[in-house]
């Protein structure tokens, strides 16, 4: 495995994982264990926030505790799937920003293309955190990465759900400094560039378009 690739073992992010999988799952459960899972995962990914020390007053005396110390976040969900995410992600950070990137395969290359990019203006002053479900072939994780380096996001991570080798190749190698957090690592990608077993269209079951 990879350095820079954390798996979440935990007993509640494995089993929400199962209950995404079920293909019975029906959809307004799964945007529902979408969010909930990100919250999970977002926990995991901000664990090296800075703290500094604070005195508070207590109703009884004066207490020396621990504030997070001026670090701005940016959750950045890949359209469309990235959305189911954000509001799990935010609901942890809520002073964290958005900013939202969308991609496509050129049907003649099938390289991945950027056709669309809105992120925080002061986005070169956050860590930003990428969302989206299913690292498949890579191909958007590193076009949203080049974006964000591009306009100089002071640290980049990636949250996705699950992961195929694949994609954790492709990224993990391309972009060592980029920490990518997974629940699992599945076997393949097929044919039409699914996660096997995965959990099928993770953009279709979240909106419902299938
Ligand atoms: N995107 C999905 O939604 N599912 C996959 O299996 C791969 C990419």
């Amino acid at each position: 495995m990879y350095n820079n690739v954390k798996i979440i073992e935990h007993p509640l992010v494995q089993h929400k994982l199962s209950l995404l999988r079920d293909k019975t799952t029906g959809s307004k459960e799964f945007r529902e264990l979408i969010a909930e899972t990100a919250t999970l995962m977002c926990y995991e990914a901000t664990r090296d926030l800075p703290l500094k020390e604070v005195e508070i007053s207590t109703p009884l005396a004066t207490a020396k505790s621990k504030i997070i110390s001026g670090r701005k976040l940016a959750f950045i969900p890949i359209l469309r799937a990235g959305l189911g995410m954000a509001e799990g992600a935010m609901s942890l950070v809520p002073a964290a920003k958005i900013g939202h990137i969308g991609t496509f395969r050129d049907p003649k290359t099938l390289e991945s293309v950027l056709y669309y990019s809105k992120l925080p203006e002061d986005i070169n002053e956050r860590d930003a955190i990428i969302l989206d479900p299913m690292l498949a072939t890579g191909a958007s994780a590193c076009v949203a990465i080049d974006e964000l380096k591009k306009k100089d996001a002071k640290s980049i991570k990636l949250m996705c759900i699950i992961a195929s080798p694949e994609g954790l190749e492709k990224v993990a190698t391309l972009h060592p400094e980029v920490e990518i957090y997974c629940c699992a690592v599945d076997e393949r990608l097929d044919e039409h560039k699914y996660i096997i077993p995965g959990l099928g269209d993770a953009g279709d079951r979240i909106f419902g378009t299938r």
